[in-house]
C-alpha cells in the first residue's frame, strides 16, 4: 500500500468512519479465538498456536510470519493475516470457538467535540464527602495518557498496589518515571492496526510509540474517571474552576490500542487479556462498534473474561442517535448513554441593528469588531448549486464574496457532514466568522472552529433571515463565550446522539442500561492533540459523546469497589442502575434533545446515575457464570461455544431452556410476550438488621402486573429471596415495546426496575 492511499483511507476513517475494509486483497487479519486454556505459560500457548496455524500455512515459520497477537494470559487466541480459506479451516477446528475479522471500532466521539473552557464539573462536587480508599485500580482502553498533565499528579496516594501486576512500558517520549502512584501502569499495541493500516508513520500526523496520548480522547477519559483535584484552572481566561475526576485517589493502568481515533480489535483483545491480568478492578471503554454475535465481539469476549474475574466493565453505549443503535447488548457489560448537565455556553451575534442573538458555542476568539454579513447561497462558487453552497462544502463559496464576511452556513445529515471543516473552508476563503443553522443536531454537539464560530437554533436563525432580508448591508459580531450554570435549566436531557434501544442481539436485556453526563464535560487533554481543537493547543478540553459518560460511569463503580470490595461485577451494576433516577431537576421526566421529545428506557436504561445512592442500594440483583450460562443457552448457543467461553464443563443447556427474561438483571424486558408471563428475580438484601419491602408497580399500559410475594421479609444482611413478576396482558402492544417499572422500598431504600414488554398477543 503507498503512503499516498494510507493516508486518504485515514482522513475517511477519521472524518466518516465508514472503511471497515483495509485493501482488496485475498487476506485479511483474523481473530482465532479459543477461550480459557490451562496451559501453565504463555510461551506454552505461543507454541501450541503457531502449531495450530501451520497446520493451515504449510510451516512453523509461515505461521509465525502470520501471527500478529497471541492471547495467552486470561484467555487463549491468536490473530493472524490469513485468506478465507485458511480461516475456514481453522473455524472447523476441534479447539477453535470463533473465527473472526478483526474491524475497526471508533472511538465515541466522532459526533462533538467541544472547546476549552474549563470549569469545575458541578455534577460530581459531592464525591468529595465520600471517603473512599485509593486502591481501586480503574483499567482505561483508549488513545493512551499525557501523563504531565496536572490532573495526574500523585499527590497524596500511598504506594502502588501490591497486588498490581502491570507494566509501564516505555517508548517514544515515554519513560518508566512517567508512571506514578496515579498512572500506575501503561502498555501500547500497534500490530493490529499496522498490520490493516500500514505503518503508523505512514500517516504523516503525530504519533508516539509509545502510551502517549498524541490524540487527547485518552488523557480526557482516563482524567474524567479518576484524575486528581487540579484547583485553579484557567483557559484563555474564559473559565476558571477546579478539574476533578469522578474519584481523585483511584489509581489508572493505561492501555493504548488506538490510533488516530480508531482502535483495531485485534490489538484491543491484547489489552483486555492484559488488563485483565495485571489485576484492574474495574474497565473503562470508551469505545466500540456495532456487535454481531456474543462470540465474535471482542467487547463481550473480554468483558466476559473481565466479568469472570470479578472486573466490571464499562463502556460508552454509542453515539448513533437512533432506535437500535444501542452497543454493547451483553448483559454482562454496563453500557452508558449519555445525557446534558445543568450548564450552557452561550457565543452570541450582536446584530448591527442592535439585537442580539442566543448562540450557542464554545468560542474563545475575540472579534475585534462588526462585519457584513453574507448568507453561503448568496456566495456560491460559479457553477455551483445553492444547495451545494448552503453547507460550505470545499470549493463551493466564491472567495471575492466571502473575503472579510461572517458567512451563514447550514449543517446537513448528523454522521457525514463534519462541522469543523466549514470553518476551515470560511477560512480559507478569507471569511472572519461563521454562523452555523443546524436544525437537525440541535445544540449537542459541538465542534471546534478556526475562526469564530456560534451555532444558532431555528428560532434565532429566523430572526436572522428577517434581517439578512431586509437590511441592505446587514452586519454582526459574534462575541466569545459565557459559561451559565444554572439551576433554571432544566437538567439532565438526553443528548440526541445518544445510541437507543432495543439490543438488537437480546432484545430481552434492556439496553442501554444507564445514563450519566456526556455533554460538555471538561477533562485533561493532549496538547499535541489538535485535530479537534481548531489548531489550538490546550491543556484542557470540552467535549460531548458517550466516550465522556462511560468514565462517569467507570468512576462511580470504582467508588462502590472501594466501600464493598467483594461485590460481583453485576452487583455493582446493579447498585447502580436500581438506583438510578428517571427524573430531572424539576422532578418531571427526562426528555430528550433537541426537541423535548418523551423518553423511555431505550433512551437511558435504568435512568440517570447517582452515585451517593448506589453506594447504599438495600437490595442487590445478583448474577454470575452460571447465569450466563443458562442465558447463553437460551440465546441459541451452542454448548461447545458455551463451554469454551465460559470453561465450564459439560454443559446441557436446559430442556427447554430458562427463558432469557429470568437472568436476574436489574431491569425486566420481555421482548414477546405471548399471553401471561412471568418473570423471576431474586434479591439479595445489605442493610442493618431486619426490614421488610414492599413493592409498587407502574404498569405497562395494556398490561396488569402482579408480584408474589408482594413483601419481602429479609431477617439479615445478605440474606436471599425470591418473588415472580406475573404479567397479565389485556391489550397487544402494537409492534412495539411498552414501559413501567417496578420499585421494592422499605422506607430507607427504594430498588426501581424500569419494565419494558412487547405484548404480540394476549
Ligand atoms: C472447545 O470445545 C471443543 C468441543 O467441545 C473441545 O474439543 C475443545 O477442547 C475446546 N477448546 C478449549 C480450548 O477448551
Ligand atoms: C505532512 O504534513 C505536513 C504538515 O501538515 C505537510 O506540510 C506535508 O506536506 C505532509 N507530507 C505529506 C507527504 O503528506
Ligand atoms: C488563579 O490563576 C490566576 C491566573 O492564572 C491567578 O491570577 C490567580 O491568582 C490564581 N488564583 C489562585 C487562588 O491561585
Ligand atoms: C454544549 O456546548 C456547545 C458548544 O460547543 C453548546 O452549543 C451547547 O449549548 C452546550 N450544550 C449544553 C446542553 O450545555
Ligand atoms: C453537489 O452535491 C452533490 C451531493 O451532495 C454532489 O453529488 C455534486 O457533485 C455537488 N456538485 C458540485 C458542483 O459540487
Ligand atoms: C426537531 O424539531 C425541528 C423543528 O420542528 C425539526 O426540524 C427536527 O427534525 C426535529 N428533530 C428531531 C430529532 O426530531
Ligand atoms: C392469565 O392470568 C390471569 C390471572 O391469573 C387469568 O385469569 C387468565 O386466564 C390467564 N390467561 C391465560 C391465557 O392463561
Ligand atoms: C394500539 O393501537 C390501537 C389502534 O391504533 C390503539 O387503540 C391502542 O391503544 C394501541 N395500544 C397500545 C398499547 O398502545
Ligand atoms: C415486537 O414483536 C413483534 C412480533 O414478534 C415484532 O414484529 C416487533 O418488531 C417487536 N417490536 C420491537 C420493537 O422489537
Amino acid at each position: 500500500m503507498t503512503k499516498l492511499i494510507t493516508t486518504v483511507l485515514t482522513l475517511l476513517l477519521l472524518r466518516y468512519g465508514a472503511i471497515s475494509e483495509a485493501a482488496a486483497s485475498t487476506t485479511k487479519h483474523y481473530i482465532v479465538y479459543m477461550g480459557d486454556h490451562s496451559y501453565p505459560d504463555s510461551n506454552s500457548v505461543i507454541t501450541s498456536n503457531h502449531g495450530l496455524l501451520a497446520s493451515v500455512t504449510g510451516s512453523i515459520g509461515q505461521a509465525e510470519e502470520a501471527a500478529i497477537h497471541h492471547y495467552s494470559k486470561s484467555f487463549r487466541g491468536f490473530s493472524a493475516i490469513l485468506t478465507p480459506e485458511q480461516a475456514q479451516q481453522l473455524r472447523d477446528s476441534e479447539s477453535v470457538i470463533s473465527v473472526f475479522e478483526s474491524r475497526i471500532s471508533k472511538l465515541h466521539t466522532t459526533h462533538s467535540w467541544e472547546f476549552l473552557g474549563v470549569d469545575a464539573i458541578p455534577q460530581y462536587n459531592h464525591f468529595t464527602e465520600i471517603e473512599s480508599k485509593s486502591d481501586v485500580i480503574v483499567g482505561v482502553l483508549d488513545s493512551g495518557i499525557w501523563p504531565e498533565s496536572e490532573s495526574f499528579n500523585d499527590k497524596g496516594l500511598g504506594p502502588v498496589p501490591k497486588r498490581f501486576k502491570g507494566e509501564c512500558v516505555a517508548g517514544d517520549q515515554f519513560t518508566v518515571k512517567n508512571c506514578n502512584r496515579k498512572i500506575i501502569g501503561a502498555r501500547f499495541y500497534s500490530k493490529g492496526f499496522e498490520a490493516e493500516y500500514g505503518p503508523l508513520e505512514s500517516f504523516n500526523r503525530t504519533i508516539f510509540r509509545s502510551p502517549r496520548d498524541s490524540d487527547g480522547h485518552g488523557t480526557h477519559t482516563a482524567s474524567t474517571v479518576a484524575g486528581s483535584v487540579v484547583n485553579n484552572v484557567s483557559l484563555s481566561g474564559m473559565a476558571s474552576g477546579t478539574a476533578r475526576g469522578g474519584m481523585p485517589n483511584a489509581r489508572l493502568a493505561i492501555y493504548k490500542p488506538c490510533w488516530f481515533v480508531v482502535c483495531s480489535d485485534a490489538d484491543l483483545l491484547v489489552a483486555f487479556d492484559d488488563a485483565i491480568h495485571d489485576g484492574v478492578d474495574i474497565i473503562s471503554v470508551s469505545l466500540g462498534a456495532a456487535p454481531t454475535s456474543f462470540f465474535t465481539d471482542v467487547y463481550s469476549i473480554g468483558s466476559f473474561h473481565a466479568f469472570k474475574k470479578g472486573i466490571l466493565v464499562s463502556a460508552g453505549g454509542g453515539n448513533g442517535g437512533l432506535p437500535g443503535t444501542a452497543i454493547h447488548p451483553a448483559p454482562w457489560i454496563l453500557a452508558v448513554a449519555a445525557s446534558t448537565i445543568d450548564r450552557e455556553f452561550y457565543s452570541n451575534v450582536h446584530l448591527g441593528n442592535s439585537k442580539i442573538l442566543k448562540g450557542y458555542a464554545i468560542n474563545p476568539l475575540e472579534m475585534d469588531n462588526y462585519y457584513g454579513i453574507i448568507s453561503a447561497t448568496d456566495a456560491a462558487a460559479s457553477g455551483v448549486p445553492l444547495r451545494n453552497a448552503s453547507f460550505c462544502y470545499k470549493n463551493t463559496l466564491d472567495h471575492d464574496l466571502i473575503k472579510g464576511k461572517i458567512v451563514v452556513c447550514l449543517g446537513e445529515a448528523v454522521t457525514s457532514d463534519i462541522r469543523s471543516d466549514k470553518g476551515i473552508v470560511v477560512r480559507d476563503g478569507g471569511g472572519v466568522g461563521m454562523i452555523l443553522i443546524d436544525p437537525t443536531i440541535g445544540n449537542d454537539f459541538g465542534f471546534q472552529y478556526v475562526i469564530p464560530t456560534t451555532l444558532l437554533d431555528p428560532k434565532e436563525a429566523e430572526l436572522l433571515r428577517e434581517y439578512l432580508t431586509t437590511e441592505k448591508e446587514p452586519t454582526a459580531r459574534i462575541y466569545p463565550t459565557r459559561t451559565t450554570t444554572l439551576n433554571t435549566i432544566r437538567a439532565p436531557k438526553m443528548a440526541v446522539f445518544s445510541s437507543m434501544g432495543p439490543n438488537i442481539i437480546t432484545p430481552d436485556i434492556i439496553k442501554p442500561d444507564i445514563t450519566a453526563p456526556g455533554v460538555n464535560i471538561s477533562a485533561a487533554w493532549s496538547p499535541v492533540g489538535i485535530e479537534f481543537t481548531g489548531d489550538r493547543s490546550v491543556d484542557f478540553n470540552v467535549l460531548s459523546g458517550t466516550s465522556m459518560s462511560c468514565p462517569h460511569a467507570s468512576a462511580v463503580a470504582a467508588i462502590i469497589k472501594s466501600h464493598h470490595p467483594s461485590w460481583s461485577p453485576s452487583a455493582i451494576k446493579s447498585a447502580i442502575m436500581t438506583t438510578a433516577t428517571v427524573m430531572d431537576n424539576s422532578w418531571r421526566p427526562i426528555k430528550k434533545n433537541p426537541n423535548g421529545t418523551r423518553t423511555t428506557p431505550f433512551d437511558y436504561g435504568s435512568g440517570h446515575i447517582n452515585p451517593v445512592a448506589a453506594l447504599d442500594p438495600g437490595l442487590v440483583y445478583d448474577f454470575g457464570v452460571s447465569d450466563i450460562i443458562s442465558f447463553l443457552c437460551s440465546t441459541g448457543a451452542s454448548s461447545a461455544q458455551i463451554q469454551n467461553l465460559t470453561e465450564t464443563p459439560f454443559v446441557t443447556c436446559n430442556n427447554p431452556p430458562i427463558p432469557t427474561y429470568d437472568l436476574n438483571y436489574p431491569s425486566i424486558g420481555v421482548a414477546k410476550m405471548n399471553g401471561n408471563v412471568s418473570v423471576l428475580r431474586t434479591a439479595t438484601y445489605y442493610g442493618n438488621g431486619p426490614t421488610v419491602f414492599k413493592a409498587a408497580f407502574k404498569n405497562p399500559p395494556g398490561v396488569r402486573v402482579v408480584v408474589e410475594p408482594h413483601e419481602l421479609k429479609f431477617q439479615k444482611s445478605g440474606e436471599k429471596m425470591s418473588f415472580r413478576v406475573h404479567f397479565m396482558p389485556y391489550k397487544t402492544s402494537n409492534g412495539s415495546f411498552v414501559f413501567g417499572s417496578m420499585t421494592w422500598s422499605n422506607g430507607i431504600h427504594k430498588v426501581r426496575s424500569p419494565i419494558g414488554v412487547n405484548v404480540t398477543s394476549i
